[in-house]
């Protein structure tokens, strides 16, 4: 274990070293977005590099792509591969029934397409992102800037009608501008506190003509896998309907990822 690193950044290199389990020889592998997922693509990296297996990648964003070739890995583009084996990627909050919300690092819409075109999605977190229910992160949601105001205030309305606890909704920034996604687009993001019902909730919102996507993954993440500060993860299962513990064997004095800033 690397000493050097914060108890956090421990619990996620953990669950990201795990996670590369699930990488077989010849998969097209999507790579998410996100400080957790950086760790993922430098586990790979590393991998590939020194055990020689044979990868094709996909990313989420344009610094994921950087990072993922500076480690060594083949990136090609969704339509290149059309379809993926698995997608490993890092979320704002997951529930006892893997729902998640994503979209905090503003890469949300290449995330769900990419995870929609997987076989198998497993996210890696740490256990502050585990929740009861969702809502407690705000909700991010993309939409085009023409007419965002307009926009933005039809997501106002929507809200007044669905369960929710908080309704306020703010454009997101990148210091005095308005942040920008990979595609040009806006981020919206909403503050509800407690979602009752993400399902409708995902409904409405992306049934408004400005917006492109928001961030409920629902019934899309197969497998959780929550680091621990103390090298122990939590693998929840959602179709074998189980939570293990397992500890990751880290080489001691392993400190090849001290230098990953996202
Ligand atoms: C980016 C995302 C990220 O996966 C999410 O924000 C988690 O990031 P981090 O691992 O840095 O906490 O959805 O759009």
């Amino acid at each position: 274990m690397p000493a050097e690193l914060s108890p956090i950044d421990k619990a996620k290199y953990v669950a990201a070293r795990r996670a590369i389990e699930y990488v077989e020889d010849g998969m097209r592998v999507g790579l998410g977005t996100g400080s957790t997922a950086a760790w993922m693509v430098k586990c790979l990296g590393e991998v590939v590099r020194e055990e020689g297996l044979m990868v094709t990648t996909v990313a989420t964003s344009v610094r994921t792509a950087e990072l993922a070739r500076k480690v060594g890995l083949p990136v090609a583009t969704l339509d290149e591969v059309r379809w993926l084996d698995l997608t490993i990627d890092g979320a704002d909050e997951f529930d006892p029934g893997l729902n998640l919300i994503k979209g905090g690092g503003g890469a949300l819409l290449h995330e769900k397409i990419v995870a929609t075109a997987s076989d198998q999605m497993v996210v890696i977190a740490d256990r502050t992102k585990q929740v009861d229910r969702l809502g407690a992160f705000p909700l991010p949601v993309e939409i085009i800037p023409f007419g965002w105001q307009t926009t933005k205030a039809l997501v106002e309305e929507i809200l007044a009608n669905v369960e929710v606890l908080g309704r306020s909704v703010a454009i997101r920034m990148n210091g005095s501008e308005p942040f920008r996604s990979d595609e040009g687009n806006l981020i919206l993001d909403l503050h509800l506190r407690r979602i009752s019902n993400p399902a409708q909730l995902s409904l409405v919102l992306n049934q408004i003509p400005g917006v492109v996507e928001n961030g409920l993954f629902l019934d899309i993440c197969d497998v959780a896998i929550v680091g621990n500060a103390d090298g122990t993860v939590e693998l929840h299962d959602i179709h074998r309907g189980t939570v293990e513990q397992e500890r990751v064997d880290i080489v001691d004095g392993d400190n090849l990822f001290v230098d990953i800033v996202d």
